[in-house]
């Protein structure tokens, strides 16, 4: 079966049973043992809220999940260009903790779904909710998670010692993409 981006619904985690949620399966051991371990109880706490994907009308199968925080990135050291005209504190960022798409459904365009689902709540906060979030990191697992996040514009952040793979993009080019 396949799925385009016109034929999905977003839910919270808290309406998918645990059964339910064993089905998933990303193809990435850790993306998917977060999943069924932890996605549910940190969605409920409000430490990482978990928004899953599945066909329109049905509660299966969970086409694939994405978690967002509030968070604070550091300048770096050096300092990072992407961030030199912030002052010297925490900053606050939108950070995807967790994306991961079911390996059956690779390839379909549901990542980059997901991935404009995270732009959209992030400006929304921004621009509506008037929270302070000056664009969205995440930390790529591997080089394919790499390539996949600068298709859409992060770059790699540098100077960010105890996290190497880590990207940013600024609310500017998350604002272009969404306005197009
Ligand atoms: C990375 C992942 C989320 C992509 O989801 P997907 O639904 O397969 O991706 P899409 O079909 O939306 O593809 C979007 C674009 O990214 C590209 N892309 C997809 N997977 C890619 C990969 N592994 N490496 C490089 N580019 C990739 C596609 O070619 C497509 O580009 P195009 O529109 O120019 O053709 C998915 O492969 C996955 O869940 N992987 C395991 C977990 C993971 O790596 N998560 C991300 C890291 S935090």
């Amino acid at each position: 079966l396949s799925y385009s981006p016109s034929d999905v619904d977003f839910r919270p985690i808290t309406n998918f049973t645990t059964a339910t949620i064993k089905t998933f399966d990303s193809g990435n051991t850790g993306m998917t043992e977060y999943f069924h371990r932890f996605a549910k109880k940190n969605h409920k706490t409000g430490l990482s809220p978990c928004t899953v994907i599945v066909p329109l009308g049905a509660h299966a199968p969970i086409l694939g999940y994405v978690t967002i925080s509030n968070s604070t990135v550091e300048k770096g050291e050096p300092p990072a260009p992407q961030l030199s005209f912030f002052p010297n504190y925490p900053i606050p960022v939108t950070l995807i903790g967790r994306l991961a798409i079911h390996k059956s459904y690779h390839g379909m365009g549901l990542g980059r779904f997901l991935l404009m689902h995270v732009f959209f709540t992030s400006a929304q906060a921004v621009r509506g909710l008037r929270l302070g979030s000056v664009g969205i990191i995440t930390d790529a697992i591997d080089q394919n998670a790499v390539d996949f996040y600068e298709k859409y514009g992060f770059q790699m952040l540098p100077g960010q010692k105890e996290f190497p793979q880590r990207l940013f993009i600024p609310n500017a080019v998350i604002f272009d993409a969404i306005e197009g």
